[in-house]
């Protein structure tokens, strides 16, 4: 296992049961359909995992883009989206070939920490290619420096005790204290951003952006941050959604 992207093509066990999955990909389709502007955007799910709820999203929008670096996770929503024709699936690398200026949406949800912050400033720029001038960037599930793994303890325990698997948790729990993921984040870690410094980055990186009230999600101790073209606002064409 070299990195995260292996971990995630991996048969992992980061979600403890299928109905952990499965309620935490309905979750995050529940708050992508929150951003989307119109039923004709077209929308970008950046390094979007099983996204085993696309089929909700797609039916909010225009059309869904899946992008996802995983070759075999790759391989399983092509075989499963396949038939829904508002849904297509790239990765990472074909996002540079696309056309700039064609997506309203793009979503990053719960993989900044995964990144070198360099890795992330090469994400924002294919991001910002891609974005049309009054599209905006949801960037969700950025862990904060002083939170550690107890937060993300407490909020997989609320979430299961909310839809019923609190048992398979607190296995799940045990499980990842022995796991890949366990050696992983000890080893490479996870990329931590305060609030300031987020806001800091997406500026280099030509956004205004600013935090918003609640997390992408079921982790109220991650934080999702809502970013715009700043050329735009500065002509005053920005269309604030
Ligand atoms: C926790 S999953 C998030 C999936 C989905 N966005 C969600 O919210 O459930 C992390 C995703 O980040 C991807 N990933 C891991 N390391 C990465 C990297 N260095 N660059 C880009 N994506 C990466 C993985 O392949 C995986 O799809």
């Amino acid at each position: 296992m070299d990195d995260w992207i292996d971990y995630y093509d991996s048969t992992h066990t980061i979600y403890v049961s299928k109905l952990h999955r499965d309620v935490h990909f309905e979750a995050i389709a529940r708050d992508i359909i929150g951003y989307i502007a119109s039923t004709d955007s077209v929308v970008l799910d950046y390094a979007c995992g099983e996204a085993l709820s696309a089929e909700r999203v797609a039916d909010a929008c225009g059309r869904l883009i899946l992008a996802e670096p995983a070759p075999g996770v790759r391989g399983r929503l092509v075989a499963r989206f396949a038939p829904n024709t508002k849904i297509r699936v790239r990765s990472l690398d074909e996002l540079r070939h696309m056309d700039e200026k064609s997506v309203d949406l793009a979503v990053m949800n719960s993989v900044a920490q995964y990144m070198t912050p360099d890795e992330l400033d090469t994400a924002f720029a294919i991001v910002g290619r891609l974005l049309k001038p009054a599209g905006q960037l949801v960037l969700g599930d950025i862990l904060q420096p002083n939170v550690g793994m107890s937060g993300d303890v407490i909020a997989l325990l609320r979430f299961a005790a909310k839809h019923g698997f609190v048992k398979d948790a607190l296995w799940g729990l045990a499980r990842t204290a022995l796991s890949d993921y366990r050696q992983l984040r000890n080893r490479i870690g996870l990329q931590r951003y305060s609030e300031a410094d987020m806001l800091a980055k997406l500026k280099a990186a030509g956004f205004t952006a600013s935090r918003a009230p609640d997390n992408i999600g079921h982790n109220p101790s991650r934080m999702t941050f809502v970013a715009r073209h700043a050329f735009d606002r500065a002509r005053g064409s920005d269309t604030a959604r």
